[in-house]
């Protein structure tokens, strides 16, 4: 009989509760057990670990639709990666944590993470030693190299455009406009796919440069007196700094035009899972689970072309844009972001939306 461990880490996102109810049931399929690790590496930091036995009845299948995750994510303000770094206890963090896998006798962990996540695992084996290492990427900012999709991002995108379709009509009713800031970090896809669903009248993404003035104009000279402009966190506006919907906003009333700029933040992580995501969840899960099977280790499951498969880590991390990790000190995180050939541009471009200066 086997014994997994899973661990929900980083931000969380719809879709965290569908993978693990599919882990479970698939587990017990195989006569497995699954032991959930609680909060994140603060549990497996923390003495004793803090772990839960998942079970069909422990984790029933009602509760597999709903967000957050039922193991948590883990609280700010304790010791992690990034605090061990700063304070120089990083060895020693990691050693606890490698003993802390250790107590618990498993034969993999599965850590549904996002890309820092899957980097910091990357970046630093000798935690894993003593486990095989199955990773789902999980995530609203989708990006994460070498998959197609990530848990989490399709619901992110339902509630960004739920969102948006409330605020449209009374942005009618008030002849404004309104500045929507989606979250996506420093890639732009929530925001692209978003508004595309929408069909808002401008998409400003940190991967393409946008002209303010050109921007004003289009809304100034646009045919209709309301309407949305998305714009992604990540975007930064050249001489200022701030939240980017901000600065557009004061930049449009400058113009005289009516708006508001608004900020849905975390319900974007919210909201129950899409089919979408429950079927990409499931997807993963089953592809860990078979991993596991064949002893795999060191791979993530990757959504390619329609078909779920393993990728080894060190792929998910040579094909990505390698940066020094904003947060910790010392170590790299493997990104993917928007491409210039993505089709959905094209379409955006196609309808009038305003994408930025391709040319
Ligand atoms: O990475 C997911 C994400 O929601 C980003 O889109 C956002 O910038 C960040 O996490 C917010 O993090 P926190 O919940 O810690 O404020």
């Amino acid at each position: 009989m086997k014994r997994i461990g899973i661990m929900t880490t980083g931000g969380d996102c719809s879709g965290l509760n569908t993978v693990l109810e599919r882990v479970v049931s698939g587990a017990t399929q195989r006569g497995w057990e699954v032991i959930g690790i609680r909060d994140g590496t603060d549990g497996l930091y923390s003495r004793p670990v803090m772990s839960v036995k998942l079970t069909p009845e422990t984790l029933p299948i009602e509760l597999a639709r709903l967000s957050g995750s039922y193991l948590c994510n883990g609280r700010d303000g304790v010791m992690n990666f990034e605090s061990a770094a700063a304070c120089g206890k990083l060895d020693e963090f990691k050693q606890t944590l490698r003993a802390g896998l250790r107590s618990l006798e498993l034969d993999t962990l599965i850590i549904v993470g996002g890309n820092g996540s899957l980097s910091l695992a990357w970046n630093n084996h000798d935690i894993y030693a003593d486990v095989n290492l199955v990773c789902i990427p999980k995530t609203i900012d989708m990006d994460v190299p070498l998959t197609d999709n990530t848990v989490g991002f399709d619901t992110a995108v339902q509630q960004l455009v739920e969102f948006g379709d409330q605020i449209l009509l009374t942005a009618r009713s008030h002849h404004r406009w309104f500045v929507i800031q989606a979250m996506g970090r420093d890639v732009g896809s929530l925001a692209l796919h978003a508004g595309v669903a929408l069909g808002v009248d401008a998409i400003l993404i940190p991967e393409i440069k946008f002209d303010m003035d050109t921007l004003v104009e289009r809304v100034k000279n646009h045919w209709r007196d309301y309407g949305i402009i998305m714009v992604s966190e990540g975007v930064s506006v050249r001489g200022h700094s701030g939240q980017p919907a901000d600065i557009i906003s004061r930049a449009l009333k400058a113009a005289g035009i009516t708006n508001r700029a608004l900020f849905p933040e975390h319900i974007q992580r919210a909201g129950d899972t899409v089919a979408t995501d429950r079927i990409l969840a499931a997807s993963m899960a089953d592809c860990a689970l078979r991993a596991i099977e064949n002893k795999e280790t060191y791979v993530m499951t990757a959504m390619q072309d329609g078909a779920c498969k393993t990728v080894a880590l060190s792929e998910f991390f040579a094909n990505g844009s390698i940066l020094c990790d904003p947060h910790i000190s010392g170590q790299q995180v493997s990104n993917a972001y928007v491409s210039p050939d993505d089709p959905l541009l094209t379409v955006a471009a196609n309808m009038g939306t305003y994408i930025g200066e391709t040319k």
